[in-house]
Formats: structure tokens, C-alpha cells, sequence
């Protein structure tokens, strides 16, 4: 990023380069905002905007009405319909520190002396996407993006899926009323952990992982296919009414309680102090609390209680005056990228990794970074002996943004992927549509262990007792070439091994023998077939009888099984035709593990729809669908609907003043479901 002071130019070179920064701003908005894939960090856009700021100041008489300090950045993407926001949704100015904090205030103050005492609430600044809930009689009707302030996309259907937003507003007899039209602004993000375990599946099945909980969570909510969006794990927390027909609280604390008595998700850590000493004292524990967050936060918004106050303070742009964003510290340092390294997965997916010279990024050394995938290191120019600028935030695994080219000194190499697998030196492949590369090859000691991992884990075979170690222990050793030698190990074996006595040796061969009577869905999860994991194994167990005739489908066989597409079909069939898999597989049948399914059982695979061969009963008012709405859904997907609750029905579906149907499925023991869980059951039985 240059930092150079600006260096005096003529006129007209002058206007050259500040338009040709407001171009680039442009682009990078664009990329950001509505493809949701940057391709500068953060922090050189930052860089960006402020030296456009910079030079705009000195030269006010050059500033234009679309230059991109003029608005707060994002556009409606043109695939979603456009919706005018009742109030202008706006942004938030920024301080470094205490002291831009202190000098905020001290603005403030003099413009209207009451800022002494208004009270100040401090919020965490959420790092995700904004989104605007409309509210119609209590009913969730409508929810957009924020676009550039005024116009933003409808993304209703999307935001449905997210469970923490309320489709009706609850009325409770202690509670607030709400108004016949309120609009609400919140945050929809991704959790970290939910964000690492998305991408830890996405890696998996050799697909694009994400870069951050925000793009991710952007990414999500602008998916054309809401039940895609479902499938993510979005949340919400709410902190701002936007419009309202009636009265509602005048002060930012009085705000969030009142959101929260109406059963908004609001953040449970948000604070009130009295003056701005106490806001001065209290904000380096806010900037430590940093890390113990479960999402990311990129500062702390302070604002000003008194809500009447802040407005007729006004706004500068898109700031308003009444509240200040105190930003964290950038978590984003530059290295050396010494050496690229590579992962070998379960599935055999190559993943590469930067090895760094260690460095601290707040408070953390760190010597690796993920590179994502091989695609990403040639799409970013990353080479080995590179700068690079490297970014940890929250919790997330560091990742690499990309290099510094400008200091290049011309040793750096470009970096070439392996066109072998790093564990066994077997041929790499690639698989059209994917962005992965893969080691097919079965026996690589690498994959080997993941492979047994995998193998012998809860959802698969459950073998109690097989832990990481003692699998790495009887590869190291030897003694298990593939899953199926499990199945033959001796005692002798096992006490061979450092840290087995009798009694344990025996447990694990107790274990390893009570397997063999897993079920065949759990066998062909076990197998470790790229792309097929619990569910998909559940529908290959519906269709066919045992291992046997799964190994004999064909591609058009299986590409007609729904749920299961080319790329899976394909990876199945590869999979039986590797003659070290056909071996793993007789071994498998002699060692007495080989299951047959109840293919009658099932009743799915007869037209595939979610609620096949299910009984349900609709009592109450739902949130968002009449009676009969709700019951056309339920045998759209299969389902069948009945008047009165007995024995054979499946569910009952209820809503709010749900009355005796409720008390007689509660009395038969019928579960009950409200219209997110049956939403929910769809969902899970559709994959
Ligand atoms: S208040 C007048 N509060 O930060 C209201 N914003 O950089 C201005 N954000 O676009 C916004 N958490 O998306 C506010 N507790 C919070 C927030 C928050 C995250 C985001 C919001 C806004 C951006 C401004």
C-alpha cells in the first residue's frame, strides 16, 4: 500500500490521478458489494479512500458528486429486485483511537451542549451485512440489503431462512406493542465457528471456500436458491429502528430494550455509561474483548443515548454526528512467504499452505496461513520469497491476502503446484468443475490416516477407542494398509504397540468387532467416496441392496438417484472401478462386514419428495402462512394432511392459539412442530 505524501503536481495531473482513484474505488466497491469477491484487503482499500480523501480536501473545488466519498459504498446488484429503504440507511465515521474518540465528542459538544448529558451506549461493530426487516402488523414482510443507502435489494425469501429473525412478532401480555409498520435495522453474520466449519466442508468436497464470515454471509443472503441460503448458518442481532408509526423509545438504550422485549436478538453485551470519561475508561476493556467474541467485530460504535439530540446533530455524507465507530486495529501484518507447503485431505484434496517467517499479528505468533487453493496463489500472483500481507481476525485461521509486488527485488519464484502428491508421489488429478486438485491413490499414507480417522468415527463405523494416535500408531507401524486390516488385527498386534496393556487391547478388539454390524448406510459413509457423507449414504443404502450392487451402478444409474449430480455420480463410479478399492471391498466382505440394506423400508426413493410416506395435522395461526397455504406446502412435498390427530400422524403443525389438537397430540405423544420446524424438517430430509 503506498503511504507516500502526496507529492505537488500540476492541475491537471492532479485531477488525472484523482480520478483515476475514484475509477479504482469503483471497481473494488463493485467487487466487494456486489460480486462479493474483493481482490484488495480492507486495509488497502482503506488506504485508497483516504488518500482520495486527502487529496479532495486540499482540493475541494475538485470534488464531484460521484466521486465515492460522496456516498458510502455498494450498489444494488441488478439480479434482485430494487427496494427504496423508508429512511436513508446510514453509515458511520471512524476513529482510530481514544483520542479520535475524545475529539468526536468534543465536536459534538461544541455544536450543542447538551451532548454533556446525553448518556452514551457502546455496541460491538459487527462485521457483517446490514439488512433492513419490515414489519407489517407484526408480520415480517420484507427485508433488503442496504445498497447504497436509499435503494437496496429484496432478499425476503432469503432472510426467511435465517432462524434468529423473527416471522411475527410474538404478543405478549407484559410486552410492548408494535406498531402496524416497523422497520428494523440489524447485522446478519456468520459465527466463526460456523464460517470454519462451512469452509472445512467446502475444502473437503473440493470446492470454493470462503474467504471471511463477511463475504460468506454475504454471499449467503445473495443466493438466488433460498433453501442454499438455509443451509448457511446466519444470525442476526438488531441495534436500530428505522421507521415507525408509533411511538417508540427516544433513547438508543431505551431502543435496544424495546427490540428485545419484542423479541429481536439484540447484543447482550452492549453498555450504557453516563459521561465520556466513563466511555474513555471503559473502552480498552471493549478493544480486549476483541477475541472472546463468537463473531467477528471489526471495533466498537459508540453512540449517543439521546436519540432526539442525535438527530438534530445531523449527518455529515452518510455519518451521522451522534455516533462514532471506534475501529479495532488492523490485524494485518507483512511477511516473508518462505516456503508453500501442501495438505493431503481425507478425500485426497491438496490444499496448499503458507509457511511464513513468524510473525505477530495481535498478540499471536503465526508462521501459517492457509492459501485456500492452488487457483487462489495464480489468481493473486503469490510467489515463494514474497512479502506478503497476512490477516488474522477473530478467531479465524490466518489467511494469506496477497503479496506486496511493489518491493519485489526479482528473486521471488513463481510458485508451480505439485503435479504429484506430496505423501506418495502418485500422479495429482483434477476434476472438472472443482477448483481442488486430488491423490486418487487409495493406499497414500497420508490419506491413509485421514482415511481411517474418517473410517472409524462416530457417523461411520463408531469404533470406540480408535483415536488419532493409535490409528497413526498402526500405520506408522505397518500393521493397516487400508480399513479393511482393522479387521484382522491380532492381539499380539495391538500389544505391540507403545502404551497397550491387555485390558485395552482387548476393548479396542471388542470394538472393532462389534462394527462389523454397522449398517449399510453407515458402511458406505465409512467407505470415504469424495462427495458422499451421512445423507447421501442414507439415500445410496435406499436404493441399493449391499456393497455388491453399489458397485455395479452406473453413472446414468445414479445420476437419476435425486440429490446426487454428475460430479458425485462420477466419483462413486471411480471409486468401485480402483482396483486397490475392490480389494479393500473383498476384504471387507471376508472379515464378515458387508451389510444389506432394507431398501423397502424406504419410501422416498419412490417419487423422492421430503414428506413422503409422513401424516400431519395443521392447527393454530402461523407466522407466515394461512391454513391452507401451509397445508398445500406439506403435500407438495409429499406429505399428507389430516383433520384430527391419531396414532398414525406423523406431526402436528402449530401456530399461536393452537387449542385442543394441541393438547391431544401432546397427550399421544405426536410431536410438535411450529412452521420453522417444519420448514427444518424439509429441509433435512431433502438432501
Ligand atoms: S449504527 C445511524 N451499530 O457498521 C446508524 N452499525 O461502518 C449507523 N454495524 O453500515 C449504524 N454493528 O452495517 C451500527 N452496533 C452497530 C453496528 C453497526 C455493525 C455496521 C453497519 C454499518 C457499518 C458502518
Amino acid at each position: 500500500m503506498k503511504t507516500a505524501i502526496i507529492p505537488v503536481m500540476g492541475e491537471q495531473t492532479l485531477s488525472q490521478e484523482i480520478e483515476k482513484l475514484r475509477q479504482e474505488i469503483h471497481f473494488h466497491n463493485y467487487r466487494y458489494h456486489v460480486l462479493d469477491t474483493p481482490v484488495i484487503s480492507d486495509y488497502e482499500y482503506d488506504g485508497l479512500m483516504n488518500r482520495l480523501r486527502q487529496l479532495e480536501a486540499d482540493h475541494p473545488e475538485l470534488v464531484v458528486p460521484d466521486s465515492p466519498t460522496q456516498r458510502t459504498g455498494g450498489m444494488a446488484a441488478e439480479r434482485f429486485v430494487k427496494v427504496r429503504h423508508p429512511a436513508p440507511i446510514l453509515s458511520l465515521s471512524n476513529a482510530f483511537d481514544l483520542q479520535g474518540v475524545q475529539a468526536w465528542y468534543e465536536r459534538i459538544l461544541k455544536l450543542d451542549q447538551r451532548v454533556a448529558g446525553s448518556g452514551f451506549v457502546l455496541e460491538p461493530k459487527i462485521d457483517g451485512l446490514t439488512v433492513v426487516l419490515h414489519y407489517h402488523q407484526g408480520v415480517f414482510s420484507l427485508g433488503a440489503t442496504r445498497g447504497d443507502g436509499v435503494i437496496g435489494e429484496d432478499v425476503t425469501a432469503n432472510l426467511r431462512t435465517v432462524r434468529s429473525i423473527p416471522l411475527k412478532i410474538p404478543v405478549r401480555p407484559d410486552g410492548p406493542t408494535p406498531p402496524d409498520t416497523l422497520v428494523v435495522r440489524g447485522e446478519v453474520f456468520m459465527a466463526i465457528r460456523d464460517f470454519e466449519a462451512l469452509n472445512a466442508r467446502l475444502q473437503e468436497a473440493g470446492e470454493r471456500v470462503y474467504l471471511n464470515p463477511r463475504n460468506t454471509a454475504a454471499g449467503s443472503l445473495r443466493q438466488l436458491d433460498p433453501s442454499m441460503t438455509a443451509t448457511r448458518k446466519l444470525q442476526l442481532l438488531t441495534y436500530a429502528v428505522v421507521s415507525a408509526d408509533g411511538p417508540i423509545p427516544n433513547t438508543q438504550w431505551g431502543i435496544l430494550e424495546y427490540l428485545k422485549a419484542l423479541g429481536f436478538p439484540v447484543s447482550d453485551i452492549a453498555e450504557r455509561v453516563n459521561t465520556i470519561e466513563d466511555v474513555l475508561e471503559v473502552g480498552p476493556a471493549w478493544l480486549g474483548r476483541r477475541d472472546q467474541l463468537a463473531f467477528e467485530a471489526d471495533g466498537v460504535v459508540i453512540k449517543l443515548d439521546d436519540l432526539d439530540l442525535s438527530a438534530q446533530l445531523g449527518v455529515v455524507g452518510k455519518d451521522p454526528r451522534g455516533a462514532i465507530a471506534l475501529k479495532f486495529p488492523a490485524r494485518e501484518v507483512t511477511t516473508r512467504l518462505n516456503q508453500i507447503g501442501v495438505n493431503v485431505g481425507r478425500t485426497g484434496v491438496l490444499t496448499p499452505y503458507a509457511m511464513l517467517e513468524a510473525v505477530e499479528i495481535g498478540g499471536v505468533i503465526v508462521k501459517q496461513a492457509t492459501l485456500h487453493n492452488f487457483d487462489y496463489i495464480a489468481e493473486k500472483d503469490i510467489r515463494v520469497g514474497d512479502r506478503v500481507l497476512v490477516k488474522r481476525a477473530g478467531d479465524v485461521i490466518p489467511y494469506v491476502i496477497g503479496p506486496v509486488a511493489e518491493i519485489r527485488t526479482g528473486e521471488e519464484v513463481i510458485y508451480q503446484p505439485p503435479q504429484t502428491c506430496p505423501a506418495c508421489g502418485q500422479a495429482v488429478e483434477h476434476f472438472p468443475g472443482e477448483v481442488a486438485w486430488y491423490c486418487v491413490n487409495t493406499a497414500c499414507p497420508a490419506q491413509l490416516v485421514r482415511n481411517l480417522e474418517h473410517f472409524v468415527s462416530r457417523g461411520a463405523m463408531d469404533i470406540n477407542g480408535l483415536g488419532i494416535r493409535i490409528v497413526e500408531q498402526l500405520t506408522a507401524s505397518g500393521k493397516v494398509h487400508d480399513v479393511a486390516d482393522l479387521y484382522t488385527l491380532a492381539k499380539d498386534d495391538l500389544l505391540s504397540l507403545e502404551g497397550f496393556a491387555d485390558k485395552k487391547a482387548d476393548n479396542l478388539l471388542n470394538a472393532i468387532d462389534i462394527s462389523r454390524r454397522q449398517t449399510l448406510p453407515r458402511v458406505i459413509n465409512a467407505l470415504g467416496i469424495r462427495g458422499v457423507g451421512e445423507v447421501m449414504a442414507l439415500d445410496l443404502a435406499a436404493h441399493y441392496r449391499d456393497l455388491d450392487e453399489l458397485s455395479r451402478a452406473t453413472f446414468e444409474e445414479l445420476n437419476l438417484i435425486e440429490g446426487i449430480g454428475p460430479n458425485i455420480a462420477q466419483a462413486i463410479v471411480d471409486w468401485f472401478a480402483r482396483p486397490a478399492n475392490q480389494q479393500v471391498l473383498s476384504k471387507l466382505r471376508s472379515a464378515g462386514v458387508w451389510p444389506q440394506g432394507e431398501i423397502e423400508q424406504t419410501t422416498r426413493e419412490q417419487n423422492g419428495l421430503p414428506l413422503d410416506g409422513l401424516t400431519f395435522v395443521v392447527t393454530g395461526t402461523l407466522p407466515s402462512y394461512s391454513r391452507d397455504e401451509i397445508k398445500e406446502l406439506i403435500r407438495s412435498q409429499g406429505g399428507k394432511v389430516t383433520d384430527s390427530v391419531s396414532k398414525s400422524t406423523s406431526y402436528l403443525v402449530a401456530g399461536e392459539s393452537a387449542g385442543s389438537k394441541l393438547e391431544k397430540a401432546r397427550k399421544a405423544g405426536v410431536p410438535v412442530l411450529d412452521e420453522a420446524g417444519l420448514m427444518d424438517l424439509i429441509q433435512s430430509r431433502k438432501s
